[in-house]
């Protein structure tokens, strides 16, 4: 059961730990409610910007995003401002895609990803944009074999998928779960 957006939102956020289901979430919204989502995934650097700053190994951390590109554009989208085209996250690249998401200057605007609700300076600005912001919670065993199985599907071996899974994404899912009582609402999925 996905709940309603309540009426009036212009900006809803969707956090939750990785695998937990954000952006399958935010797709049914698309369907259901015809609403625009901007991924937080779109704010990843660019490898080429994670190698300058050493942090290549440490990818899909919260210092591996620009908050304060993502904080910018949400701005520009709360405004109301017209031509506000988001990036994406281009999965076989693994890289960020500039100017791919055209986001309409009216309407709700859903958005989602693992660091909304993290209380750091530069991601309480992204917060700050958001009307409100609901927190996705999966059985940790369910999310985890889902985890793996899509970077399976995006090209990791099923050795590769397990490594990452426990030394890069739990460690962020800790984080982003101890951010969960920040939430407006917490949706269990299955
Ligand atoms: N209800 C479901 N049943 C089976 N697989 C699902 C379901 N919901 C999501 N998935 C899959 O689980 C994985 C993680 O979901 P996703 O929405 O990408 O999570 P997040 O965006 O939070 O990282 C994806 O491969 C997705 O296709
Ligand atoms: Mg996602």
């Amino acid at each position: 059961m996905i709940p309603p957006v309540p009426s009036g939102t212009r900006l809803l956020g969707i956090t939750g730990a990785p695998g937990a289901g954000k952006s399958t979430l935010a797709a049914a919204l698309r369907e259901r409610d015809g609403v625009a989502v901007v991924p937080m995934d779109g704010f990843h650097y660019a490898d080429v910007e994670l190698v300058r700053r050493g942090l290549r190994e440490r990818k899909g951390a919260p210092e591996t995003f620009d908050a304060e590109g993502y904080a910018a554009l949400l701005r520009r989208v709360r405004a109301g401002e017209a031509d506000v085209v988001a990036p994406m996250f281009e999965r076989d690249l693994e890289q960020p895609l500039a100017g791919a998401i055209p986001v309409p200057a009216t309407g709700t605007v859903v958005t989602e990803g693992n660091y909304l609700l993290l209380d750091e300076p530069r991601w309480r600005a992204v917060r700050a944009q958001l009307d409100v912001v609901w927190h996705v919670v999966l059985d940790d065993a369910v999310r985890i074999e889902r985890l793996v199985e899509r970077h399976v599907r995006f090209g990791k071996t099923p050795e590769e998928a397990r490594a990452w899974v426990a030394s890069v994404d739990e460690p962020n899912a800790r984080l982003v779960e101890a951010c969960r009582e920040r939430a407006d609402l917490v949706v269990e999925l299955s």
